[in-house]
């Protein structure tokens, strides 16, 4: 990018000046004779004021003071006019913000008018500018303008230069590209961030063929499209500059860039849908400086011509399917700065011998393929790098020791590198410029030192290795520390040094470590935190009050410690949590209320095992995006609101919400108990609901509101002691795969309608007081007698227990009843399914017919079906089982620790 931006820089620096080389430029010129015209003042002066009190750039002028002397005005030296005007923002603090007045009309010899990165508040860009003939600069970029582009631009047929991207906020549109047909003169067009996607420019290309000969041509994010299979050609014999990045351009890449553009220095088009290989035609474009094809579909190997470009400076090749070996291409491209060829399927040994050319490269990337990094023992580089990607790469078993010859670093990833070593000492103070160190999922070992409290570092992730030691002292301008999955020990004060007032951070990971003692009350300036997870460690005492100050926070996880205490009131400033898990502690009193009232966007929330009392609160009804609501193994008493369930039903899980990033399914799978659940399933699922409240001692009915849940997926009410029959029309719960009501007092017949759940998956209704027959047919059948122990009037085929002739006659006279209160409430409710419930019926209904259907019908596919489950439990079980070990080793190593 930096050689892109000199390159522009310079060849429009040669334009600039060459057009204004005899402008008389205001600061210091004092010899000059020729002063302002009195009416061209008078428009500056105007100008001016259509930027009101924002004007402060502006302050020089001023009538008194001759204007051609103001800031950024230039006039022709011989006539004194007004040539060009200059204000571009450099610096946020001197924008110019408001409108652009019309008065411009009265400088009628201007030809340059840059007033780029100001702020024009969504105006439009205005019409009369067409009428200033003379201009041969334009540049209105980043200004945020709105609206069409007044095709009366094209009446500038002086213009050399034209700039009106907007990347920042794009809220640009042309109707109809044919008026840059007018532009005769043009040499150098940006249009990036405007958008062109009308269908008038579905033929985008036919526009640009009918300018005369550009030299630089910009259409970044333009939403550019071709017809498939192939790009139709742009005229480019005399292009120096094509970046045509980030559109949406499906076609191999095409042959005439190779064979008709062989002037091009800088080619950009990164983010497409390019696939098929790289043409192997490099000596056709001998003066390439810059070479971006990142984020496409590429395939195939890198080209041998490649290695002909003899400029080339920039090289970057990320994310794409890139195969074959980089070892032959990389020993000639000895002026390369940037080589990035990241996230692609490369493979083969990359050796000393390979680099010892690349003498001026500053950025190596090569994360994410199947090389290997085999460097000799002493290897002294003949480079000084800034940047350093080398995650995945075999780089291993011992730390790299050639890294302590770079002395400029400030970006090192050498995650999952299979390094398994201790850090050696000097790299802790390497170099006074680092600002990102990822060196997770190793087998690192041994301690990380103190570091410098000077250091402009902010993020360090040392995540998934074998640390052991005490926290290290940490520089106070982090925003991002990732320490988990270590074996840190100790206490976490020394984390207090980074959140000091003005402190950046934003997310402290320090789950699974062996930390303990009291969290320290030192979070008053947390502010920034938006992802805190301490869980899986040996904490105890109380939550500090200083919680309260996480006003950004959306995750909180304070899993598996031994906290105790109530959850303090201050939390109630934690509006902004999404995900809240304190499961697996000794937390007692009541739940609060306000966690319901003050929480509003919680999705994720559980106190699961701990020692909470009191009724389950009503206040949760209010919680409209609840999705996964774990209150199992407390000592919560009462009845089950029957509002919680119509909290629950309200929104849509959508996808695309900001906050998703910060959830981690992972966790998801975590909180909840069974781990029944495939994260693929929820990306796929809008709604699911998890509900749990086991061994608690829960009173009363199953309300009958949860069959409008049409997202549950796991129902949990087992170890309570509920009574009355299980609601008939459980049937409706469509997506249901998990259903457990056991050790309760449920009587009545297991509802037939619960044939109906085509996704079951596990079903326990053991050690109750069911009755009569168990209903039979579809998944029904694949449940054995550990589903129905423990009811000893319960019959049918699973048990091994023939029901009598009549089964009804078993029913006693109050389940009777309950079966006509279920009629009624089925009516009130039946029908009154919103919408989008129904569109997802109408999925599940598909996935009916297409999958479950065959299995009834056919008894191989039945027994498919039931290897398939039992594949999913494997894998889950494998899942688990890895999670399981991980925490008993924890809890192994830390004998003082009780079972919890
Ligand atoms: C400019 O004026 C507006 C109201 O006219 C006022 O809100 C704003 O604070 C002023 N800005 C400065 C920098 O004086
Ligand atoms: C300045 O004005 C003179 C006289 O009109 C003209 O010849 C000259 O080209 C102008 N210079 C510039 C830089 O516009
Ligand atoms: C922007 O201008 C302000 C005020 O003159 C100054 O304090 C600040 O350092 C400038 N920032 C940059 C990045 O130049
Ligand atoms: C157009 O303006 C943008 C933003 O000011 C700048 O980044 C870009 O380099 C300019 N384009 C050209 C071709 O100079
Ligand atoms: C690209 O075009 C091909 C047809 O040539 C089509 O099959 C494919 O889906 C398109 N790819 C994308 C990402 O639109
Ligand atoms: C290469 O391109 C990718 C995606 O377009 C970008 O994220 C990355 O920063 C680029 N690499 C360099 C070194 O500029
Ligand atoms: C590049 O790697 C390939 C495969 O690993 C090997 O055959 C070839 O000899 C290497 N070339 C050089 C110049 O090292
Ligand atoms: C790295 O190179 C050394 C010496 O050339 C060799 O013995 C070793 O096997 C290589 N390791 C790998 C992983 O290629």
């Amino acid at each position: 990018m930096l050689v892109f931006y000199q390159l522009v820089a310079v060849i429009f620096g040669i334009v600039w000046i060459g057009s204004t080389s005899s402008v008389a430029h205001a600061l210091g010129d004092g010899e000059l004779n020729v002063h302002c015209i009195k009416s061209e003042e008078q428009a500056l002066l105007e100008f001016k004021q259509g930027f009101g009190n924002t004007s402060t750039l502006l302050s020089s002028w001023s009538s008194g003071r001759d204007c051609c002397k103001w800031k950024g005005v230039g006039c022709n030296s011989t006539t004194g006019h007004v040539i060009s005007l200059k204000l571009p923002c450099q610096n946020s603090s001197h924008i110019l913000s408001g409108e652009l007045s019309s008065c411009l009309l009265d400088l009628p010899y201007l030809t340059s008018l840059d007033l780029s990165g100001n702020d024009f508040k969504q105006t439009k860009v205005p019409e009369f500018l067409s009428s200033l003939r003379r201009l041969e600069h334009l540049d209105l970029s980043k200004a945020n303008f709105k609206g069409i582009i007044p095709d009366q631009l094209g009446d500038l047929s002086q213009l050399q230069s034209l700039n009106l991207s907007d990347k920042k906020h794009t809220s640009l549109r042309v109707n109809n590209l044919k008026w840059l047909h007018g532009l005769s003169s043009l040499k150098i067009l940006d249009l990036s961030g405007i958008s062109i996607s009308s269908p008038a420019n579905e033929n985008w290309y036919d526009a640009i063929n009918m300018m005369p000969p550009l030299e630089m041509l910009h259409m970044s994010g333009c939403q550019l499209r071709n017809k498939p299979p192939s790009l139709p050609q742009i005229n480019c014999d005399s292009l120096l500059a094509l970046d045509l990045s980030f559109n949406y351009l499906n076609a191999t890449i095409p042959e005439w860039l190779f064979e008709n553009c062989h002037n091009l220095e800088y080619l950009d088009i990164s983010n497409n849908q390019f696939h098929g290989q790289i043409p192997d035609s490099f000596e056709n474009l001998m003066s390439l400086v810059v070479l971006s094809v990142s984020d496409n579909h590429l395939s195939g190997p890198m080209p041998s011509t490649l290695g002909q470009t003899s400029y080339l400076k920039e090289l970057n090749l990320s994310n794409n399917h890139l195969s074959g070996t980089l070892n032959t291409t990389l020993m000639r491209l000895s002026e390369l700065v940037v080589l990035d060829v990241a996230q692609n399927e490369l493979e083969g040994v990359i050796t000393d011998t390979h680099l010892k050319n690349l003498r001026k490269l500053k950025f190596l990337s090569i994360s994410a393929n199947n090389l290997i990094f085999n460097v000799s023992k002493n290897w002294v580089p003949s480079f000084q790098l800034e940047a350093i990607g080398l995650s995945r790469c075999l780089s291993g078993p011992e730390f790299p020791k050639w890294i302590q010859t770079q002395k400029n670093l400030s970006y090192i990833d050498l995650s999952r590198a299979s390094i398994s070593d201790t850090v050696p000492k000097w790299f802790w103070d390497l170099s006074p410029k680092i600002e990102y160190i990822n060196l997770s999922n190793n087998y690192l070992r041994g301690c990380v030192h103190d570091l410098s409290p000077k250091l402009k570092l902010h993020t360090l992730d040392l995540s998934n290795n074998n640390f052991s030691c005490p926290l290290p002292h940490l520089p106070p301008k982090l925003r991002e520390l990732n320490l988990a999955e270590n074996s840190f020990f100790g206490n976490i004060s020394r984390v207090c040094k980074t959140l000091g007032i003005n402190n950046s951070l934003s997310v402290l990971r320090l789950n699974l470590n062996n930390l303990s003692g009291n969290l320290p009350n030192c979070w008053n300036y947390g502010e920034k935190l938006v992802i805190l997870d301490l869980s899986d460690n040996y904490f105890s005492g109380p939550i500090p009050y200083s919680f309260g100050s996480f006003t950004r926070l959306h995750s909180l996880s304070l899993r598996n410690n031994s906290l105790s205490g109530e959850i303090p009131l201050s939390m109630k400033s934690c509006t902004q949590l999404i995900f809240l898990s304190l499961g697996n502690n000794k937390f007692s009193g009541k739940i609060p209320t306000w966690i319901g009232q003050e929480l509003k966007i919680l999705r994720v929330f559980s106190l699961r095992s701990n020692s909470f009392k009191g009724h389950v609160s009503t206040s949760f009804c209010q919680l409209q995006s609840l999705r996964i609501f774990d209150l199992s193994s407390n000592l919560l008493s009462g009845p089950i609101p029957r509002c919680v369930f119509y909290g629950m039903v309200a929104k849509e899980w959508e996808p695309s919400h900001v906050y998703d990033p910060y959830i981690n399914y992972r966790d998801i799978l975590l909180v909840s108990s069974e781990g029944t659940y495939l994260e693929s399933f929820y990306r796929n699922l809008k709604v699911f609901v998890i509900l749990d409240l086991s061994s608690n001692l829960l009173t009363g009915d199953i309300p009958t509101e949860f069959s409008k849940l049409a997202g549950l997926v796991s129902l949990n009410l087992s170890s309570n002691q509920l009574v009355g029959s299980i609601p008939s029309y459980i049937g409706q719960l469509q997506n249901l795969q998990a259903l457990d009501l056991s050790r309760n007092q449920l009587s009545c017949t297991i509802p037939t309608s619960i044939v109906d759940l085509n996704f079951l998956a596990i079903l326990n209704v053991s050690y109750n007081n069911l009755l009569g027959e168990i209903p039979t047919g579809h998944q029904m059948d694949t449940f054995d007698s550990s589903s129905y122990i423990g009811n000893p009037k319960l019959c049918g085929l699973s048990l091994e227990r023939i029901c009598p002739g009549n089964g009804a006659s078993e029913e006693d006279s109050f389940c009777k009843k309950e079966g006509i209160k279920d009629e009624q409430e089925k009516h009130k409710n039946g029908l009154q399914v919103p919408p989008f419930y129904v569109g997802m019926a109408i999925g599940f209904i598909t996935g009916f017919w297409g999958f479950v259907v065959p299995l009834i019908v056919s008894r191989t596919w039945r027994h498919a079906y039931n290897s398939f489950l039992e594949q999913i439990y494997n894998k889950l079980y494998v899942m688990l089982a890895i999670m399981e070990a991980k925490l008993k080793r924890k809890h192994f190593l830390a004998t003082q620790q009780p079972p919890n």
